[in-house]
This record gives structure tokens, C-alpha cells and sequence, in this order.
């Protein structure tokens, strides 16, 4: 005997689960028959669109912990000393869609939500610390390059290297994509970055700039490029299992989060542009330093409610934390809530996942699905003691910026180059095996598909990069077209 009864979507008993209502066992079907008529419109309605981007993911709930003293730099109470703050994340990949496999080689998605005492807070970055360019103009035609072909609906290998060779600050990111960390063992075996320059605000009113870093206690690991393959027509979900299963059996995967803290005034003379998303602070002149650590320890209990529905936003920040001038922060700064409100709905904010602990206090009524109550009055300023801003906010001035409004690229200083950190990662970071690895992947990505005149700009791109490299892809290139 079952403990409940079904019932309909307003609660009344169901009538049966198994016969629709039709006149006699052989007649037709009748159109009061309520529950089968529900029972199909709610199944209609069951998917809400896939994020455009980063539609196939997965997460999980757990807690940020600080263990370090950071009060210096930041007076967000998230990063006060001994606090600990309830979080989610979600892992994912960029190009492919909510039922693509897990392994394609691909940047993966590191979005972090903190339900702190003063509101959500949002890291939304990635497993690499750099970007493919610096202009939010290109990321629609980025993103749709590394999509499917209009006619055939194909991902196409051509089309993904015309952007690049045509953007040669994505450099340093495809070699990062194209080397170990574009196919990750694990999301519990990759890192996160920010990758952007955020601000941080100490109590006296102080800025500095700052990178995150989550490091994974798991170690970094990765998958060759044929174990990806095999994985990704065995096991599409691979990733997600994996997680889901480490966090069931109790084994709760972790990483320290760390940071990078630039003085304000450093960042008018640094010898590279600090908001350049393509670039990275080298940590000789700004080391990491200890945050705290972070740890997944419950998994979500519905995963539509709970990482589908799940709105991360880079313009979640609390007192203490900012943007920055970083031109591509500042379109993310938009673009993420819009992207929620249109794939959610206006009154995203209210389901559970994305509610924030604290009360909210906003002067916003109505739209569809709202199920929070408003009160009176609507509207500020009133003489009736409704809610007034928080002036410490107001007083957290940024930054200064003054000009002739253009359309130019950042201005450029002495280190500012497109392929120098590229080059660095090649020479300095990956070791022989890992550059063997690297070129290896490069001449099977663009073996597959690229013709001219893109095929000549690829190895222009390379030789830039880095000589012997550019010399190997092109000599492994040419053989297998050959
Ligand atoms: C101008 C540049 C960018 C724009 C306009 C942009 C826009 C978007 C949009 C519209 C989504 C889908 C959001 C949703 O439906 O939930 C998205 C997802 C995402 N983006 Fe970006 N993006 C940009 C650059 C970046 C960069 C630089 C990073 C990392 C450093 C990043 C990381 C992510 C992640 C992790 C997600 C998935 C979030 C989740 O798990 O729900 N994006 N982006």
C-alpha cells in the first residue's frame, strides 16, 4: 500500500494512473478528463531552453570555509576570518549542448554561487585563468564559431580556426585548450580561475585588484586525447557521474582558494594592462595568497531545480567586492541576468537555488511567477520608512576613467603582445611531454577539416607562438593532408 495517493497539480486526489476516462472501455476519450489532460501539457512544458552557452553541466552544494586573514584587502563579510558560507557550483562545457559528451576537448565552466550575509556572491570563471580576447563585441561570434555549421548543423573544425587565426589574442587561451587542461580527468582534477580582474575594498575604503584562484586539493589531472574520445561515445556523462559518485561515497572534493592582490595605484604603470582577460599576472610579481578552502559536499536533489534553474551572474557582488574596468567583465556584468530572465523567467531570484539567505528589501513588483509578496509602498524615496540604500555602497567609488567616447582597442604598454604569454606557457610552464602532447592535439584539430586560407594563418599563428612548435604543426599538418 503506497503511503500517498497521486494527486492532481492543485492537490485533489488523482483518478487513476493507469486508464484515461473514455465512454465505455472502447469509446472515445473525454475531455474532462482533467489528470490525462495535465499529465501531457506538464510533460509539453517540461524543458526550459539550454543556456547558450555552457548548456551541458553539472554541480553540487557545499561550503566556503576562511581560514586566513585577508581583512587587509576586502571588508566582505564572505572573507572575514573563521566565516563559513553555504555555496553551489557547476562545472560544465562551453560549445556543447545539455546532452553533449563530458569529454570533448573544450574550457569548462567554473561558476561558484556564495549565499553569504550580505547577499549572493558570484565567481563565474573558467579552468584556465586567461580568455580568447578582450573586446565583449566578439564573444557572439566567438560563441557561435564554436557551434554548429548553419546547413549541415556540424561542429566545424575550419570554421573555429578562421576565429582564432583571425583573433591572435586568443593565442594563450587555444594553448591552454589545446594542451592537457583542455580535457580534464575530472572536474574534482581541474582548477578555477576568475581569470578576470575583480576589485576587492578594505573597511577604510580602500581598492586593490584582485585574481582568484581555486586550487583543486585533488590534484590536477587529465585525459589523452583518445581516452576523451572513448569516453565521449561510452560514457557522455563521465564528468558528471564522477562528481555525483565521489560526493555519495563520501568523498568530498575540495580546493583552496587563493588570490592575486595588486596595490590600485600599480595597475597605472604595471608593464602589461592588469584588465587584459587575455593575459596573467605573473605570480613573481604578485604571489597567491591564502583564502580558505572550499568543499562539495551534498549533492542537488533535483537536478533541473537545483543546476538547470541555477542562475550564476558575475553582477552578483556584495559590499567589498566589484567589477573593473576589464571591458569584457563589464558585458558580463549585463549580459547574465538578461540571459537568466529571458531562459528562467523575470522572477528568476525567488526559486530556492538562487534565493539569497538574507531578506530581501527591493522596491520591484509583479512579472510572471513571482510568488513573493510585495508591499507598500512601490516606490522610493517615501515618507513611510520603506527600505533606504546603504550609503557605505555609494561611497565605494571604483575607479576614474575620463575620454573622448571611441571605439578602440585598450591602449597598449611596453609587455602587452599577443603571443608573448603564449610563448611562455610552451617554453617555461608545459615540460617536453606536455609540448609533445600539445602539438600532438593541434595537428589532429586542424588536420580535421581546416583548409585555406585558414590552414596558412594556423601555422603563422604557431611559428608566432613559439618557433619549433610552429615548425612541428606545420611538418605534422602537411603529412597527414598530404
Ligand atoms: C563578454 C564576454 C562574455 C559574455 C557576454 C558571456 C555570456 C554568457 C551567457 C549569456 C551565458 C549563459 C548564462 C545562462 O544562461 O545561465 C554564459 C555562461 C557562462 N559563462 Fe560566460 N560570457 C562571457 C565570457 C565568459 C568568461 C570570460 C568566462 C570565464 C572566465 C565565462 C564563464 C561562463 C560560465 C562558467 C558559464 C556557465 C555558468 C553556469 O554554470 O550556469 N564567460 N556566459
Amino acid at each position: 500500500m503506497a503511503e500517498h495517493h497521486t494527486t492532481t497539480e492543485a492537490g485533489a486526489p488523482a483518478p487513476s494512473d493507469t486508464d484515461s476516462l473514455t465512454v465505455g472501455p472502447d469509446g472515445p476519450i473525454l475531455l474532462q478528463d482533467h489528470y490525462l489532460l495535465e499529465q501531457m501539457a506538464m510533460f509539453n512544458r517540461e524543458r526550459t531552453p539550454e543556456r547558450q552557452p555552457h548548456a551541458k553541466g553539472g554541480g553540487a552544494f557545499g561550503h566556503l570555509e576562511v581560514t586566513a586573514d585577508v581583512s587587509a584587502y576586502t571588508r566582505a563579510a564572505v572573507f572575514a576570518p573563521g566565516v563559513k558560507t553555504e555555496m553551489l557550483a557547476r562545472f560544465s562545457t562551453v560549445a556543447g549542448e545539455r546532452g553533449s559528451p563530458d569529454t570533448w576537448r573544450d574550457v569548462r565552466g567554473f561558476a561558484l554561487k556564495f549565499y553569504t550575509s550580505e547577499g549572493n556572491f558570484d565567481i563565474v570563471g573558467n579552468n584556465t585563468p586567461v580568455f580568447f580576447f578582450r573586446d565583449p563585441m566578439k564573444f557572439q561570434h566567438f560563441i557561435r564559431s564554436q557551434k554548429r555549421l548553419v546547413a549541415s548543423n556540424l561542429r566545424d573544425h575550419h570554421m573555429q580556426w578562421d576565429f582564432w587565426t583571425l583573433s591572435p589574442e586568443s593565442a594563450h587561451q587555444v594553448t591552454y585548450l589545446m594542451g592537457d587542461r583542455g580535457l580534464p580527468r575530472s572536474w574534482r582534477h581541474m582548477n578555477g580561475y576568475g581569470s578576470h580582474t575583480y576589485s576587492w575594498s578594505n573597511a577604510a575604503g580602500e581598492i586593490f585588484w584582485v585574481k582568484y584562484h581555486f586550487i583543486s586539493d585533488q590534484g590536477v589531472e587529465n585525459l589523452s586525447q583518445e581516452d576523451g574520445e572513448r569516453l565521449a561515445g561510452s560514457d557522455a556523462d563521465y564528468h558528471q557521474r564522477d562528481l555525483y559518485d565521489a560526493i555519495e561515497r563520501g568523498d568530498h572534493p575540495s580546493w583552496a582558494v587563493k588570490v592575486q592582490i595588486m596595490p590600485f595605484e600599480d595597475a597605472k604603470t604595471y608593464r602589461l594592462n592588469p584588465f587584459d582577460l587575455t593575459k596573467v599576472w605573473p605570480h613573481a610579481d604578485y604571489p597567491l595568497i591564502d583564502v580558505g578552502r572550499f568543499t562539495l559536499d551534498r549533492n542537488v536533489a533535483d537536478y533541473h531545480n537545483e543546476i538547470e534553474q541555477a542562475a550564476f551572474e558575475p553582477s552578483n557582488t556584495v559590499p567589498g567586492t566589484g567589477l573593473s574596468p576589464d571591458k569584457m567583465l563589464l558585458a558580463r556584468g549585463f549580459s547574465y541576468a538578461d540571459a537568466h530572465r529571458a531562459r528562467i523567467g523575470t522572477n528568476y531570484n525567488q526559486l530556492p537555488v538562487n534565493a539569497p539567505k538574507t531578506d530581501v528589501h527591493t522596491y520591484s513588483k509583479d512579472g510572471k511567477m513571482r510568488f513573493r509578496n510585495a508591499s507598500d509602498p512601490v516606490y522610493a524615496p517615501n515618507s513611510v520608512g520603506g527600505p533606504v540604500a546603504e550609503s557605505a555602497r555609494a561611497a565605494e567609488v571604483r575607479w576614474h576613467a575620463d575620454g573622448d567616447m571611441v571605439r578602440a582597442a585598450y591602449t597598449l604598454r611596453d609587455d602587452d603582445d599577443d603571443f608573448g604569454q603564449a610563448g611562455t606557457l610552451v617554453r617555461h610552464v608545459f615540460d617536453e611531454e606536455q609540448r609533445k602532447r600539445l602539438a600532438a592535439n593541434i595537428i589532429g584539430h586542424v588536420s580535421a577539416g581546416v583548409r585555406e586560407p585558414v590552414l596558412s594563418r594556423v601555422f603563422e599563428y604557431w611559428h608566432n607562438v613559439d618557433e619549433d612548435l610552429g615548425r612541428d604543426v606545420e611538418a605534422g599538418v602537411r603529412a597527414n593532408l598530404a
